[in-house]
């Protein structure tokens, strides 16, 4: 059996990468703060802002595959506490990193749209990075700690995601949800433009890079570009929501910690032409989440959830 180890497994990609997984075999599980609710015997509580704690914590765990997807992902965050964003997202890296190459096992990364500057969109794998943000430069950084250590590597870099929520990390869908519940509105960029990757197509596409042995970074996005306000009216339309509490606003309109870019839409043809999946667009996607909630909602999963990065 494939053994598989899952960094950051309570997050919102996480819990969804274990789901996926557990249908084949019974991956471990590394997470914070939060319990996994993906069932495992094997579940662990790591700190990686504390060098050793990683690496003591798995000692006895031999994986073929190390998923790492564990970070500090909210950019405003990152830009007002660098020094955990370094600890966790290159040096934590770098400790999972040297973990994995000395258990003999591939390392898969998760990295993000955010290490490109936004000035040209639809990036391809090879285009040069340039972050604007502390959170996009760390990323990059765990990237290059990957590129360094691992012999068996794999990168995701993955798009702004959305889909259901299986566990304590929420996506930026239940954000949305959240501010309207509240009652209030909410502001949307309608300058920032992204590829919107819905879950169920990035767990499917890792769970494929995983059966390979390649090394080689992916763009893992979906079919549309689109900014945050057009995403936030089809999200609306599909779920019954009112859009009209939605304020269309600049992205110079909004006073942030982190600096966004503005364009950082990813080309997936790569993916599409080496692992055979094409991710979906984005009203698929948002009607592929209501089934799956459903689905959640009948086998009576409430859990409390953490909202994802805004
Ligand atoms: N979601 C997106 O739209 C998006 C887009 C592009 C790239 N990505 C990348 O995809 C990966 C997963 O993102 P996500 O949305 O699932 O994030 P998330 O929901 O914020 O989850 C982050 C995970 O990392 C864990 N973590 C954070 N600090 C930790 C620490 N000091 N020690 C151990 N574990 C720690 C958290 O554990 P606890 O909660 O248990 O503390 C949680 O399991 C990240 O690498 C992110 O950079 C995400």
């Amino acid at each position: 059996m494939h053994r598989v180890l899952i960094t950051g497994a309570s997050g919102f990609v996480g819990e969804n990468l274990a789901h996926r997984f557990a249908r084949d075999t019974e991956p471990a599980l590394a997470y914070g703060r939060h319990r996994p609710r993906a069932l495992s015997d094997r579940a662990f509580s790591v700190d990686l802002s504390v060098r050793g704690d990683f690496s003591r914590a798995l000692e006895d765990l031999h994986p073929d595959t190390v998923i790492h997807t564990a970070a500090m992902t909210s950019p405003d965050l990152c830009e007002k506490n660098p020094r955990i964003a370094r600890a966790v997202n290159v040096e934590g890296t770098r400790e999972v990193a040297r973990w994995a190459e000395a258990k003999g096992a591939r390392m898969i990364y998760f990295s993000t749209d955010l290490i490109f500057d936004g000035k040209q969109g639809w990036y391809r794998e090879e285009d040069t990075p340039g972050p604007l943000n502390l959170y996009g430069r760390t990323k990059l950084e765990g990237e290059e700690q990957v590129l360094r250590i691992c012999t068996r590597w794999v990168i995701v870099r993955m798009a702004l995601s959305y889909g259901e929520t299986r566990g304590a990390g929420g996506d930026w869908t239940l954000s949305m949800r959240k501010a309207l519940s509240a009652g209030g509105t909410l502001r949307l960029y309608t300058d920032q433009f992204r590829t919107p990757a819905y879950i169920g197509d990035t767990a499917e596409a890792v769970f494929r890079l995983a059966r390979h042995d390649k090394n080689g970074i992916y763009h893992m996005g979906g079919a549309d570009r689109i900014s945050r306000y057009g995403f936030g009216r089809v999200f609306c339309r599909l779920f019954g929501l009112e859009a009209e509490r939605f304020v269309p606003v600049r992205m110079e309109e909004v006073r942030m910690d982190a600096p966004r870019a503005k364009d950082c839409s990813l080309d997936t043809e790569k993916i599409r032409r080496e692992i055979g999946l094409a991710p979906c667009g984005v009203e698929q996607g948002l009607r592929r989440q209501k089934q799956a909630e459903a689905a959640l909602d009948k086998g009576n999963e409430s859990p409390q959830r953490r909202s994802g990065p805004a």
